[in-house]
Protein backbone atom coordinates (compact mmCIF):
# COMPACT_ATOMS: atom_id res chain seq x y z
CA UNK A 1 0.00 0.00 0.00
CA UNK A 2 1.37 3.54 -1.22
CA UNK A 3 2.03 5.30 2.15
CA UNK A 4 1.96 9.29 2.17
CA UNK A 5 4.18 11.08 4.27
CA UNK A 6 4.35 14.72 4.92
CA UNK A 7 6.95 16.53 6.61
CA UNK A 8 6.01 19.91 8.54
CA UNK A 9 8.80 22.12 8.49
CA UNK A 10 8.38 23.36 12.10
CA UNK A 11 9.37 27.44 12.51
CA UNK A 12 10.77 27.01 15.77
CA UNK A 13 14.37 27.77 17.10
CA UNK A 14 15.43 24.47 17.74
CA UNK A 15 18.25 23.39 19.44
CA UNK A 16 21.26 21.18 18.24
CA UNK A 17 19.61 17.95 19.30
CA UNK A 18 16.06 19.49 18.18
CA UNK A 19 18.03 20.21 14.24
CA UNK A 20 20.06 16.63 14.15
CA UNK A 21 16.42 14.61 15.06
CA UNK A 22 14.59 16.45 12.65
CA UNK A 23 16.65 15.95 10.01
CA UNK A 24 17.30 12.31 11.20
CA UNK A 25 13.86 11.59 11.34
CA UNK A 26 13.54 12.37 7.58
CA UNK A 27 15.63 10.21 6.66
CA UNK A 28 14.07 7.59 8.56
CA UNK A 29 10.94 8.14 6.65
CA UNK A 30 13.04 7.16 3.70
CA UNK A 31 14.15 4.00 5.99
CA UNK A 32 10.27 3.13 6.33
CA UNK A 33 8.92 3.77 3.06
CA UNK A 34 11.74 1.44 1.94
CA UNK A 35 10.73 -1.86 4.40
CA UNK A 36 7.30 -0.96 5.27
CA UNK A 37 5.28 -4.06 2.88
CA UNK A 38 7.73 -6.55 4.38
CA UNK A 39 7.60 -5.55 7.39
CA UNK A 40 3.89 -5.25 7.58
CA UNK A 41 3.55 -8.63 6.92
CA UNK A 42 5.16 -9.71 9.73
CA UNK A 43 4.09 -7.70 12.16
CA UNK A 44 0.92 -9.94 13.75
CA UNK A 45 2.60 -13.20 13.06
CA UNK A 46 6.02 -11.96 15.19
CA UNK A 47 3.35 -10.46 17.96
CA UNK A 48 1.75 -13.79 17.90
CA UNK A 49 4.60 -15.62 18.66
CA UNK A 50 6.26 -13.13 21.02
CA UNK A 51 3.65 -13.72 22.89
CA UNK A 52 4.39 -17.37 23.79
CA UNK A 53 8.27 -16.58 23.84
CA UNK A 54 8.10 -13.74 26.36
CA UNK A 55 5.82 -14.44 29.27
CA UNK A 56 5.74 -11.96 32.13
CA UNK A 57 7.50 -12.68 36.02
CA UNK A 58 8.15 -11.58 38.64
CA UNK A 59 11.75 -12.13 39.91
CA UNK A 60 13.36 -11.08 43.15
CA UNK A 61 17.09 -10.10 42.19
CA UNK A 62 19.98 -10.09 44.39
CA UNK A 63 22.33 -6.99 44.75
CA UNK A 64 24.79 -9.04 42.98
CA UNK A 65 23.07 -9.22 39.73
CA UNK A 66 22.34 -5.51 39.05
CA UNK A 67 26.40 -4.29 38.86
CA UNK A 68 25.19 -0.74 38.80
CA UNK A 69 27.56 1.69 40.01
CA UNK A 70 25.81 5.68 39.22
CA UNK A 71 28.72 6.91 40.21
CA UNK A 72 30.66 5.41 37.26
CA UNK A 73 30.65 6.89 33.66
CA UNK A 74 27.81 5.02 32.30
CA UNK A 75 28.84 6.48 28.27
CA UNK A 76 32.40 4.63 28.99
CA UNK A 77 30.60 1.17 29.82
CA UNK A 78 32.69 -1.35 27.94
CA UNK A 79 30.46 -4.42 29.37
CA UNK A 80 26.99 -4.63 27.85
CA UNK A 81 24.58 -7.18 29.67
CA UNK A 82 21.39 -9.39 28.32
CA UNK A 83 19.06 -8.93 30.48
CA UNK A 84 17.50 -11.93 31.45
CA UNK A 85 14.04 -10.70 32.42
CA UNK A 86 12.83 -8.25 29.99
CA UNK A 87 9.36 -8.38 30.54
CA UNK A 88 9.48 -7.26 34.63
CA UNK A 89 7.60 -4.39 35.19
CA UNK A 90 10.82 -2.70 36.94
CA UNK A 91 13.23 -3.71 34.51
CA UNK A 92 16.31 -1.28 34.35
CA UNK A 93 17.41 -0.64 30.63
CA UNK A 94 20.65 1.19 29.93
CA UNK A 95 23.79 1.39 27.97
CA UNK A 96 24.88 -1.37 30.56
CA UNK A 97 21.56 -3.27 30.04
CA UNK A 98 20.28 -4.11 27.04
CA UNK A 99 17.27 -6.04 25.97
CA UNK A 100 17.23 -9.16 23.57
CA UNK A 101 16.72 -8.23 20.45
CA UNK A 102 14.14 -10.60 19.82
CA UNK A 103 12.27 -9.30 22.87
CA UNK A 104 8.70 -7.67 22.15
CA UNK A 105 5.85 -7.14 24.80
CA UNK A 106 3.30 -9.40 24.88
CA UNK A 107 0.49 -7.23 25.46
CA UNK A 108 0.45 -4.41 23.70
CA UNK A 109 -2.23 -1.87 23.25
CA UNK A 110 -3.05 1.43 22.16
CA UNK A 111 -4.26 3.56 24.77
CA UNK A 112 -7.43 5.77 23.50
CA UNK A 113 -5.48 8.93 24.19
CA UNK A 114 -4.79 11.69 21.28
CA UNK A 115 -1.59 11.72 19.36
CA UNK A 116 0.35 13.91 17.19
CA UNK A 117 -0.07 11.42 13.99
CA UNK A 118 -3.44 9.87 12.85
CA UNK A 119 -3.64 6.12 11.84
CA UNK A 120 -2.60 3.09 13.48
CA UNK A 121 0.77 2.41 13.89
CA UNK A 122 3.19 0.54 16.56
CA UNK A 123 4.39 3.91 18.21
CA UNK A 124 0.71 3.99 19.48
CA UNK A 125 1.26 1.09 21.80
CA UNK A 126 2.35 0.53 25.23
CA UNK A 127 1.94 -2.26 27.47
CA UNK A 128 -1.38 -2.84 28.84
CA UNK A 129 -0.49 -1.82 32.57
CA UNK A 130 1.26 1.30 31.27
CA UNK A 131 -1.74 1.94 28.37
CA UNK A 132 -4.28 2.34 31.52
CA UNK A 133 -2.03 4.67 33.34
CA UNK A 134 -1.14 6.72 30.63
CA UNK A 135 -5.06 7.00 30.00
CA UNK A 136 -5.70 8.19 33.89
CA UNK A 137 -2.60 10.57 33.26
CA UNK A 138 -4.71 11.97 30.00
CA UNK A 139 -7.73 11.81 31.76
CA UNK A 140 -6.91 14.49 34.50
CA UNK A 141 -4.55 16.51 32.55
CA UNK A 142 -7.32 17.39 30.07
CA UNK A 143 -9.21 18.01 33.31
CA UNK A 144 -6.62 20.51 34.07
CA UNK A 145 -6.42 22.23 30.42
CA UNK A 146 -2.91 20.66 30.20
CA UNK A 147 -3.14 19.78 26.12
CA UNK A 148 -0.18 17.03 25.94
CA UNK A 149 -0.30 14.34 23.12
CA UNK A 150 1.32 11.25 22.78
CA UNK A 151 4.88 11.46 19.98
CA UNK A 152 6.48 7.22 20.50
CA UNK A 153 5.87 4.98 22.53
CA UNK A 154 6.75 1.05 21.74
CA UNK A 155 9.62 0.43 19.46
CA UNK A 156 10.86 -2.67 18.10
CA UNK A 157 14.42 -3.64 17.95
CA UNK A 158 14.65 -2.66 14.72
CA UNK A 159 12.84 0.07 14.12
CA UNK A 160 15.13 1.73 16.99
CA UNK A 161 18.51 0.31 15.04
CA UNK A 162 17.41 1.98 11.83
CA UNK A 163 16.49 4.97 14.36
CA UNK A 164 20.06 4.84 15.73
CA UNK A 165 21.61 4.50 11.80
CA UNK A 166 19.85 7.71 11.15
CA UNK A 167 21.33 9.53 13.79
CA UNK A 168 24.87 8.31 13.78
CA UNK A 169 24.60 9.39 9.52
CA UNK A 170 23.18 12.79 10.63
CA UNK A 171 25.38 13.45 13.99
CA UNK A 172 28.21 10.85 14.32
CA UNK A 173 28.23 8.70 16.76
CA UNK A 174 29.16 10.36 19.65
CA UNK A 175 26.52 13.21 19.30
CA UNK A 176 23.96 10.29 18.35
CA UNK A 177 24.74 8.13 21.43
CA UNK A 178 23.49 11.14 23.92
CA UNK A 179 20.43 11.58 22.54
CA UNK A 180 19.57 8.16 20.96
CA UNK A 181 19.86 4.34 22.01
CA UNK A 182 21.40 1.72 20.44
CA UNK A 183 19.30 -0.74 19.28
CA UNK A 184 18.45 -3.31 22.38
CA UNK A 185 19.23 -0.85 24.96
CA UNK A 186 15.84 1.82 24.17
CA UNK A 187 13.00 1.65 26.88
CA UNK A 188 10.83 2.24 23.95
CA UNK A 189 11.45 -1.66 23.66
CA UNK A 190 9.89 -2.57 26.32
CA UNK A 191 6.57 -1.16 26.00
CA UNK A 192 6.96 1.01 28.87
CA UNK A 193 8.02 4.25 27.88
CA UNK A 194 6.46 6.87 26.02
CA UNK A 195 7.34 10.26 24.33
CA UNK A 196 4.71 12.91 25.06
CA UNK A 197 4.26 16.38 23.18
CA UNK A 198 2.42 19.28 22.46
CA UNK A 199 1.15 21.90 20.05
CA UNK A 200 3.13 24.78 21.80
CA UNK A 201 6.40 22.75 21.14
CA UNK A 202 5.17 21.71 17.38
CA UNK A 203 4.32 18.53 18.54
CA UNK A 204 8.48 18.47 18.40
CA UNK A 205 10.75 16.64 21.55
CA UNK A 206 12.76 19.45 22.38
CA UNK A 207 13.51 20.37 25.96
CA UNK A 208 11.75 23.84 25.55
CA UNK A 209 8.80 21.18 26.44
CA UNK A 210 10.10 21.04 29.80
CA UNK A 211 9.20 24.77 30.84
CA UNK A 212 5.95 24.68 29.23
CA UNK A 213 2.75 24.26 31.37
CA UNK A 214 2.09 20.74 29.75
CA UNK A 215 5.77 19.91 30.71
CA UNK A 216 6.00 21.18 34.43
CA UNK A 217 2.57 19.34 34.97
CA UNK A 218 3.84 16.48 33.89
CA UNK A 219 7.41 16.39 35.73
CA UNK A 220 5.06 17.22 38.84
CA UNK A 221 2.17 14.63 38.33
CA UNK A 222 3.83 12.01 36.05
CA UNK A 223 4.29 9.94 39.21
CA UNK A 224 1.03 10.01 40.22
CA UNK A 225 0.06 7.83 37.55
CA UNK A 226 2.90 5.53 37.84
CA UNK A 227 5.35 7.42 35.43
CA UNK A 228 9.14 8.92 35.98
CA UNK A 229 10.50 11.56 33.59
CA UNK A 230 13.64 9.24 32.78
CA UNK A 231 15.92 11.31 31.43
CA UNK A 232 16.46 14.23 33.82
CA UNK A 233 18.14 17.51 33.70
CA UNK A 234 21.71 17.09 35.80
CA UNK A 235 21.61 13.52 35.61
CA UNK A 236 23.40 13.19 32.02
CA UNK A 237 26.33 11.51 33.43
CA UNK A 238 23.97 9.02 35.19
CA UNK A 239 21.62 8.20 32.11
CA UNK A 240 23.98 8.65 29.76
CA UNK A 241 21.66 10.31 28.03
CA UNK A 242 20.78 13.96 27.36
CA UNK A 243 17.99 15.85 29.33
CA UNK A 244 14.41 14.32 27.84
CA UNK A 245 11.01 15.89 29.77
CA UNK A 246 9.11 14.34 27.02
CA UNK A 247 10.42 10.67 28.00
CA UNK A 248 7.87 9.05 30.44
CA UNK A 249 8.13 5.71 31.49
CA UNK A 250 5.94 3.22 33.55
CA UNK A 251 7.66 1.81 36.37
CA UNK A 252 3.95 1.85 38.78
CA UNK A 253 2.95 4.05 41.35
CA UNK A 254 4.61 3.64 44.55
CA UNK A 255 8.03 3.21 43.45
CA UNK A 256 7.45 6.19 40.89
CA UNK A 257 6.24 8.30 44.09
CA UNK A 258 9.92 7.27 45.76
CA UNK A 259 11.84 7.84 42.90
CA UNK A 260 10.07 11.71 41.87
CA UNK A 261 10.22 12.16 45.74
CA UNK A 262 14.09 11.43 46.52
CA UNK A 263 14.39 12.83 42.79
CA UNK A 264 16.55 10.20 41.72
CA UNK A 265 16.90 8.42 38.21
CA UNK A 266 15.99 5.04 37.71
CA UNK A 267 19.82 4.22 37.99
CA UNK A 268 20.36 5.81 41.58
CA UNK A 269 17.17 4.22 42.76
CA UNK A 270 17.90 0.38 41.80
CA UNK A 271 21.21 1.11 43.46
CA UNK A 272 20.34 2.11 46.79
CA UNK A 273 17.06 -0.08 46.80
CA UNK A 274 18.31 -3.11 44.58
CA UNK A 275 15.37 -5.60 46.09
CA UNK A 276 13.11 -3.77 44.14
CA UNK A 277 15.19 -4.06 41.13
CA UNK A 278 14.69 -7.06 38.51
CA UNK A 279 17.68 -6.36 35.70
CA UNK A 280 18.88 -10.48 36.36
CA UNK A 281 21.42 -10.35 33.02
CA UNK A 282 22.46 -13.30 30.77
CA UNK A 283 26.00 -13.75 29.90
CA UNK A 284 26.70 -12.56 26.35
CA UNK A 285 27.42 -9.16 25.35
CA UNK A 286 24.38 -8.11 24.06
CA UNK A 287 25.90 -7.97 19.86
CA UNK A 288 23.31 -9.88 19.08
CA UNK A 289 21.40 -9.22 15.99
CA UNK A 290 17.67 -10.48 15.46
CA UNK A 291 16.79 -9.90 12.04
CA UNK A 292 13.52 -11.63 12.81
CA UNK A 293 11.74 -8.82 14.90
CA UNK A 294 8.32 -6.96 13.27
CA UNK A 295 8.57 -3.76 12.40
CA UNK A 296 8.30 -0.81 10.54
CA UNK A 297 5.58 1.35 11.55
CA UNK A 298 2.98 1.76 9.30
CA UNK A 299 3.06 5.76 8.89
CA UNK A 300 0.67 7.95 7.84
CA UNK A 301 0.27 11.34 7.13
CA UNK A 302 1.77 13.18 10.10
CA UNK A 303 5.13 14.14 11.24
CA UNK A 304 7.75 12.08 12.63
CA UNK A 305 9.37 12.39 15.92
CA UNK A 306 12.48 10.25 16.52
CA UNK A 307 14.11 10.26 19.84
N1 LIG B 1 16.05 8.83 23.30
C1 LIG B 1 16.05 7.64 24.13
C2 LIG B 1 17.25 7.60 25.00
C3 LIG B 1 15.94 6.40 23.30
O1 LIG B 1 16.45 6.42 22.17
O2 LIG B 1 15.40 5.43 23.76
ZN1 LIG C 1 11.68 8.44 24.40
Amino acid sequence: MKKTIIILTIGLALTGCGNAEQASENRQVEVEEATLPAEEKLLEAEIENNQVQNQEVDTPVNKEDLDLDPSEEINNSAVVQVIAKPADLLVLVNKKNALPANYVPSNLVAPDVPFYFDGDDPKRYLRQEAAMALEELFADATAENIEILGASGYRSYSRQEAIFAANVQRQGEEAARKVSAVAGQSEHQTGLAIDLTSHKVGFDLIEEFGETTEGIWLKENAHKYGFIIRYPKGKEHITGYSYEPWHIRYIGKDIAAEVYKMGLTLEEYFSAYPVNSSNQTGNNNGSEVDSNVLQQPSTTSSTIKIK
